[in-house]
């Protein structure tokens, strides 16, 4: 089944909001031809820059989500944020489960099952991110530590809800390291997480749901990685800081695509 293609920026701790706008701005004009039926182009900038972004990307096919959000609606919460602040601005999507936030920030499966309700209750569209550390995979337990991060992750998600909801498969060994997972290792690794999802939710549904990898994808990988049946997008750190590096892995992904 073909679906559609879908490449996100996660800028991480880049840009203020004056750089964020200056490369939407280029961003903008260096993507204007790709048809938005062809690929969903996403930018995720730090919570600080989501205005000045929100702006730049207006009338574009640029989309935007956020980084990270918080469970309660409001609250003593230091420094989070909430699903209406988020909807409120026009934001559209939002990064859950990161493994930077596990691993610095304490997340933990219940914490981004939590995160994951209150984007769905909020109409933000959850992309969330899965992944082994090298351990675990040379140890052979990378598709037990997956369906444990799903099971908790996704628990008490409806079949209509997961529906909503993109994974991002983000092998932490290959996150900002240059070192990719091969096209063939990454879609064995896609294909078990569209298996897990049929189990739970069935074909049907699996079948639409957007699996993207990330780790050290670049212009270079993109279309090779995207080629692959189960692979569907990406979720791209540093090469989606730079404008004309961003809009090479965007084109150079669309010639792997299926859709
Ligand atoms: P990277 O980051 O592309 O810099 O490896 C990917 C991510 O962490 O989402």
């Amino acid at each position: 089944m073909a679906r559609k293609l879908m490449i996100a920026g996660n800028w991480k701790m880049n840009k203020t909001a004056n750089e964020g706008k200056a490369l939407v701005e280029e961003l903008k004009n260096a993507v204007a031809d790709i048809c938005p039926c062809k690929v969903d182009i996403i930018v995720c900038p730090p919570f600080t820059t989501l205005t000045s972004v929100l702006e730049a990307a207006k009338g574009s096919n640029i989309k935007v989500g956020a980084q990270n959000i918080h469970w309660a609606e409001s609250g003593a919460f230091t420094g989070e944020i909430s699903g209406a602040m988020l909807k409120e601005l026009g934001v559209e999507y939002v990064i859950i489960g990161h493994s930077e936030r596990r691993q610095y920030f304490g997340e933990t499966d219940e914490t981004v099952n939590k995160r994951l309700k209150a984007a769905l209750a909020n109409d933000l569209k959850p992309i969330v991110c899965i992944g082994e550390m090298l351990e675990e995979r040379e140890s052979g337990k990378t598709n037990d530590v997956l369906a444990t991060q799903l099971a908790g992750g996704l628990a008490d998600i409806s079949a209509a809800d997961m529906e909503k909801i993109v994974i991002a498969y983000e092998p932490v060994w290959a996150i900002g390291t240059g070192k990719t997972a091969t096209p063939e290792v990454a879609e064995e690794t896609h294909k078990y997480i569209r298996s897990f999802l049929t189990d739970k939710y069935g074909k049907e549904v699996a079948d639409k749901i957007v699996i993207q990898y990330g780790g050290s994808m670049n212009d270079g990988n993109a279309e090779a990685l995207v080629s692959q049946a189960d692979i569907d997008g990406g979720l791209i750190g540093g090469a989606s800081l730079v404008a004309a590096k961003f809009t090479a892995l965007i084109n150079n992904a669309l010639k792997g695509s299926a859709c």
